[in-house]
């Protein structure tokens, strides 16, 4: 049996990919390592709950003695580092919280897997440290870090930390930046998700300036395919991007996700746009779909109307997670925006 530290496994695409791992490999266990943060619930994997291969620790990445003590007694073959704090908006209020996880969490990680030998360490990463593009180009391997948000620059330092290390230390560390997710879990601070229980509530629907940044969607089944690809296969020291060729401006989406659920247009409201906002992300994923064979499989438009399916069924989850500390964020967020 194989064990695998899996950091964030509470969140969004941890806890799909927690059960990816647990369903498409037999030799594996999974120790999920989250500080459950506003953004992880454990709900989200009650379904694993009995099961042998898998166990929940809750720690903190900040806090080096409690990682220390993951560590103590356990022989990992592998970490697939994913924690972190997630949302641009978020970090734009409160820019010390992404320094505290996604900086000193991740020197953290990589001190105890270098002073533990760990054999593997997969630092996923977001496709928002290269920057914007303008009209055309995509993003590449060789494309400059040039991060514009303080999430994106705190994601661009954990990678380069996570470089050194392989560089001063040899630690065996391989990159992945990724493209915008959707899909099942996805705490409803993110367009996607937020527009859907906006839309099935009858809310406004925040679209910022004139909703025509291009984002590269790719659907989280798809997301942890490429992560598993890249875990198992990747070259240690190589950074790969995973991308999903479905490039869309924001209102299009709004549009799509309103004619899905089959509700008026009306409800779309123009607000103030985000600072500093980046207008076009694009991946080119070559490198990975040549060297590991990796493809997405989801097609954007059926897999888009399932993930509206799911939020519909799962009213009880979206209620739960938006309780308590996410309101007071959704006030201070768009309290003074929306008319
Ligand atoms: P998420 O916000 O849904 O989940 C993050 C998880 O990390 C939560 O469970 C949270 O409790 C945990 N966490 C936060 N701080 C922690 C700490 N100090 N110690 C331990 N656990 C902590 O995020 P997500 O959307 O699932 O993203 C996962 C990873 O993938 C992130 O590293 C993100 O940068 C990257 N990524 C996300 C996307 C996307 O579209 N969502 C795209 C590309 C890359
Ligand atoms: P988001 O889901 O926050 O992902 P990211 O900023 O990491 O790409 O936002 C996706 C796009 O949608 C981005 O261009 C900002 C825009 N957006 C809105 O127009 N309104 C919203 O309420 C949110 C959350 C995002």
């Amino acid at each position: 049996m194989k064990t695998i530290l899996v950091t964030g496994g509470a969140g969004f695409i941890g806890c799909n990919l927690v059960r990816l791992l647990l369903r498409s490999r037999d030799d594996v266990s999974v120790v999920n390592l989250d500080s459950l943060t506003y953004a992880g619930n454990l709900e989200s994997l009650a379904d694993l709950e009995a099961d042998p291969r898998y166990e929940f620790i809750r720690a903190d990445l900040v806090d080096r003695a409690a990682v220390d003590a993951v560590f103590e007694g356990r022989n990992f073959d592998g970490i697939m580092h994913l924690a972190a704090e997630s949302h641009v908006d978020r970090s734009i209020l409160e820019p010390a919280v992404f320094i505290r996880t996604n900086v000193l969490g991740t020197q953290n990680l990589l001190d105890c897997a270098r002073k533990h030998e760990v054999p593997r360490f997969l630092q996923v990463s977001t496709d928002e440290v290269y920057g914007t593009l303008g009209a055309t180009g995509l993003f590449t391997e060789e494309t400059p870090l040039a991060p514009n948000s303080p999430y994106s620059a705190s994601k661009a330092s954990s990678d380069l930390l996570a470089r050194a290390a392989f560089h001063t230390h040899g630690l065996p560390v391989v990159t992945t930046r990724c493209s915008n997710n959707y899909g099942p879990f996805q705490f409803p601070e993110k367009l996607i998700p937020l527009m859907i229980n906006n839309a099935l509530e009858d809310r406004p629907l925040p679209v910022y300036g004139d909703g025509q940044q291009v984002r590269d969607w790719l659907h989280v089944d798809d997301h942890c395919r490429a992560l598993v690809a890249v875990y198992e296969g990747g070259k240690p020291g190589e950074v790969y991007n995973i991308g999903g060729n479905t490039e869309l401006p924001n209102l299009t989406v709004v549009r799509t996700l309103l004619s899905i659920l089959g509700k008026s247009e009306d409800l779309i409201q123009y607000v103030t746009d985000r600072p500093g906002h980046d207008r076009r992300y694009a991946i080119d994923a070559g490198k990975i779909r040549r060297e590991l064979g990796w493809e997405p499989q989801r097609r954007f438009e059926e897999a888009l109307a399932e993930t509206v399916r799911w939020y519909q069924a799962q009213r009880v989850w979206c209620e739960r997670v938006r309780s308590g500390v996410y309101r007071d964020y959704y006030e201070r967020q768009y309290g003074s925006r929306l008319g």
